[in-house]
């Protein structure tokens, strides 16, 4: 499987925006900069979702259309922890994701973003709380894989999986420059859906 057919279904700004509710969504969640829409084109094959070295690029929930034997939602959600932003443009995603996570009938899975070289920050700890408080189903999946050496990944996830990540499986480890765990993180979406 090396694309998936997609499309961009529907960029919102306010929950209004958000498409009707039906097929089933994942939604990728994470820190600003993690890595969110960079896995986002490598898993739908395009460079559909933006990327930026600047932190804070996307500011709106982004709907994917992804046309596979069961077809379902990928959703970019908005980056956290972005510092330098206003408190009031902090208020204002923290509102939108909000409303999506509490309200999301249709949301299956929340993927969560966590960069391989730093773990889990105190935000990060706090989102896995929340999400779990909420009982929505979340896998953690590493990114930026390619910054540390093959020798050392296997130490450092056993490492952070003692520290108490919450992940409904093994974390997947990821990289969306070379590509690795790509199609593992396709077949999880695969199979998860058709449970
Ligand atoms: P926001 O939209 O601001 O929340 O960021 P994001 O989480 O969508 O991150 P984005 O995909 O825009 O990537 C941020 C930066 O990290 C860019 O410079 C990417 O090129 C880089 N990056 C993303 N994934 C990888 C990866 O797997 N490996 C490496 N080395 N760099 C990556
Ligand atoms: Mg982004």
């Amino acid at each position: 499987m090396s694309s998936w057919k997609t499309s961009l279904l529907c960029t919102a700004f306010e929950p209004r925006q958000f498409p009707p509710e039906g097929f089933p969504e994942i939604a990728i969640a994470g820190r600003s900069n993690v890595g969110k829409s960079s896995l986002l084109n490598a898993l739908i094959g395009q460079k559909t979702a933006h990327v930026s070295s600047k932190p804070g690029k996307t500011r709106s929930i982004n709907f994917f259309r992804v046309e596979t034997e069961i077809p379902f939602h990928l959703v970019d959600l908005p980056g956290y922890g972005f510092a330098s932003r206003s408190k009031t443009e902090q208020e204002v995603w923290k509102r939108l994701i909000e409303r999506y996570l509490v309200n999301r009938e249709s949301l299956a899975l929340i993927v969560h973003l966590v960069d391989f070289r730093h773990g889990l920050l105190k935000n990060d700890r706090e989102l896995q709380d929340w999400v779990s408080s909420m009982e929505i189903p979340m896998l953690t999946v590493f990114t930026k894989i390619d910054k540390i050496a093959r020798g050392k990944r296997k130490g450092e996830l056993v490492k952070y999986v003692k520290s108490g990540l919450k992940s409904i499986d093994m974390p997947i480890l990821t990289s969306a420059e070379d590509k690795t765990g790509i199609d593992e993180l396709r077949g999880f979406f695969g199979s998860y859906l058709a449970e």
